[in-house]
């Protein structure tokens, strides 16, 4: 556990913070051959996915005991389509490694009923004994999963509609075109994220300096949800250089 939480360490790169989290991973999985980890998607992850499989090819990680629970996925989307999410885990990550797919957790975004999806979700996290490690990213408008800036949040898993700027962020995986981002998804809660035992919230870019200083130093605000991380022991906040140009560290 560490002594202050979130406790922010800065990187001169995006790589070479990648390399230390996946370390960090990769001791956590030797210690734990039976790990739950939480997992985000993104453009963030992709270096610390790189980073693993690296790792597993050269000194053999076993993954065979451990289980994931995705962050999100796009309400509408099979976990066959090329746009999912399920599929960047794939091409990133679970292809790679030899995790059974059984043990592989996804929000089904083509569920008829969402809300018992939801709900199955949370189950499946609670059976699995809870989340040990939950990685994050966080969006420039300090969305954390897709729990969004707004009034008000939801705390447990729920369908969320995605604001614009998000549906841009996610633009790539849909040839570019924000219009064929679809317009809603399924995400872990806030609650969800902070009953992990253990957060690491990754950032890299000057677009996202703003935020991590009012995550780490602002108030709490529903109006930037990764500012609710401050109420969780064990918060490691990963940046790089540019990512962390605005923080006052005291
Ligand atoms: P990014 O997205 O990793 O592509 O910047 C992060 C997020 O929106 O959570």
């Amino acid at each position: 556990m560490t002594f202050r939480s979130p406790h922010v360490t800065v990187f001169p790169d995006a790589r070479t913070a990648a390399s230390v989290v996946a370390a960090r991973l990769a001791a956590a999985l030797r210690e734990r051959p039976a790990l739950v980890l939480g997992l985000p998607t993104g453009r963030t992850p992709v270096a610390l996915y790189a980073e693993l499989v690296k790792l597993t090819a050269a000194t053999g990680l076993d993954w065979s005991s451990v289980t994931t629970f995705n962050l999100d996925e796009f309400v509408g989307l099979e976990g066959t389509h090329p746009g999912s999410y399920r599929q960047f885990m794939d091409a990133h990550l679970f292809r790679h490694v030899d995790i059974p797919d059984g043990r592989i957790n996804f929000l089904q975004g083509t569920a008829v009923d969402t809300e018992q999806e939801c709900q199955r979700y949370e189950h499946a996290i609670m059976a699995a004994g809870g989340i040990d490690i939950q990685i994050a990213g966080i969006g420039t408008n300090g969305h954390i999963g897709f729990n969004e800036p707004g009034p008000a949040l939801q705390s447990r898993t729920h369908r969320a509609i995605l604001r614009e700027e998000t549906r841009r962020g996610n633009a790539a995986l849909f040839g570019g075109d924000p219009a064929q981002v679809p317009a809603e998804a399924l995400s872990m809660g806030m609650a969800t994220i902070l009953q992990a035992r253990a957060v690491i919230l990754l950032a890299h870019g000057s677009s996202k300096a703003g935020c991590i200083e009012r995550a780490v130093n602002g108030p709490l605000t529903t109006d930037l949800p990764a500012s609710f991380l401050q109420l969780h022991h064990d918060v490691d906040i990963v940046l790089d250089a540019a990512a962390a140009t605005e923080l006052k560290i005291g």
